[in-house]
């Protein structure tokens, strides 16, 4: 072990300006509020802007993360983005948002495990920090799901919103605490049940929309994150009542409630935004989490636990202990 810690210490978020409304998907599909409401826990969504990409979201959120960490971009060493819709092929987002950060220092890469992305991009970034590869990262989940839509399935438009959260996570050789357990798990076999058949080199024909076998999914999700969350609770040796707050994937209120529920957690310890911004994908966790802290959920000492499902199959689960790290600075 080299004696250092990751901690986070900055947050942002950054959602587009345009809500979408249920009424507006029953406007032209046969749907209805009722039945969005009650079967995946969303009132509304953002959706970017004519012209507004992935980058343009993750600059917003990043400059917040930034402003809070008390950091300028030239102190990055590194950008993450987890994004499963970036601007362009390549090259990756990530440079797309070093160069407008003016992040002149900074390595960066884009990575794709979908929902789960963020939870992925933590335990790297954790890595890379520990190992004392980069002193200094910018951890970013940002998309724009609503150009991967199809508008006429109700079975999966209704559920997606853009947006766009981010994390300043820094090296520390004081702070105990931080970044504690992270573990990932993936599943390929079952690649078929989110995806997008074209975008890619494989069917270039095809539309690059997303395709998903939603109950199947539902069921994987509710089981393998239980999974997820009960294996990196075991590996930091504590029991979900030494959770203060869940910072889950925002995918299906009834899957959050059903991890809620087998982890016996009440509500006041679950951070759910999902009636604002439907499923996010990358960026809902760092959105969420950013909600929390600015809004006075988290507390020094606090144990959070992240957690996500996504298209792969991939998941993943992370336990990190909250400290107000940008006054600890001086001593790290
Ligand atoms: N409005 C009204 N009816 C809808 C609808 C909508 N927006 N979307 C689907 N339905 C219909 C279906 O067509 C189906 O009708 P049928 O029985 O006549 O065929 C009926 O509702 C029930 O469909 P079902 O798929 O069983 O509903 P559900 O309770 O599973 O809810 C989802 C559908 C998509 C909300 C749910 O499966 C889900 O959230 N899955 C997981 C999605 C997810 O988490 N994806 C991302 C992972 S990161």
């Amino acid at each position: 072990m080299s004696g250092l810690r990751a901690v986070i210490t900055g947050t942002g978020s950054y959602a587009p300006s345009r809500i979408m409304t249920n009424d507006d998907f029953a406007a032209y599909l046969e749907t209805n509020d009722t039945w969005i409401r009650e079967r995946t826990g969303i009132r509304e969504r953002r959706i970017a802007a004519e012209g507004e990409a992935t980058s343009d979201l993750a600059v917003e959120a990043a400059n917040k993360a930034l402003e809070s960490a008390g950091l300028a971009p030239s102190d990055i060493d590194g950008i993450l983005l987890a994004t499963a819709t970036p601007d362009i092929l390549f090259p990756s987002t990530a440079c797309l948002v070093q160069a407008r950060l003016g992040a002149t220092r900074a390595f960066a890469f884009d990575l794709n495990a979908v929902c789960s992305g963020f939870v992925y991009a933590m335990t790297v970034a954790k890595s890379l920090v520990e190992t004392g590869a980069a002193a200094r990262l910018l951890v970013i989940g940002s998309e724009v799901m609503s150009r991967s839509l199809d508008w006429s399935d109700r079975g999966t438009a209704i559920l997606f919103g853009d947006g766009a959260g981010a994390v300043v996570v820094e090296a520390s050789t004081v702070v105990s605490r931080g970044l504690g357990s992270f573990r990932l798990g993936a599943d390929g076999r079952h690649w078929e049940m989110i995806h997008t058949p074209g975008g890619g080199s494989r069917r270039t024909e095809e539309p690059a929309t997303i395709r998903m076998k939603g109950g199947e999914t539902f069921k994987m999700a509710v089981r393998q994150l239980q999974e997820s969350v009960l294996e990196v609770l075991k590996l930091e040796g504590i029991s979900p009542a030494d959770i203060s707050l869940l910072v889950p994937h925002q995918a299906n209120i009834r899957i959050i409630d059903a991890l809620a529920a087998r982890l016996g957690l009440a509500p006041e310890r679950i951070m759910v935004n999902i009636d604002r911004y439907g499923n996010t994908s990358a960026a809902s966790i760092p959105v969420a989490l950013d909600e929390a802290v600015r809004g006075g959920r988290v507390q020094e000492g606090d144990r959070i636990l992240l957690t996500a499902f996504g298209a792969g199959v991939t998941w993943g689960s992370g336990v990190l202990t909250w400290e107000a790290h940008r006054q600890k600075r001086s001593r790290m």
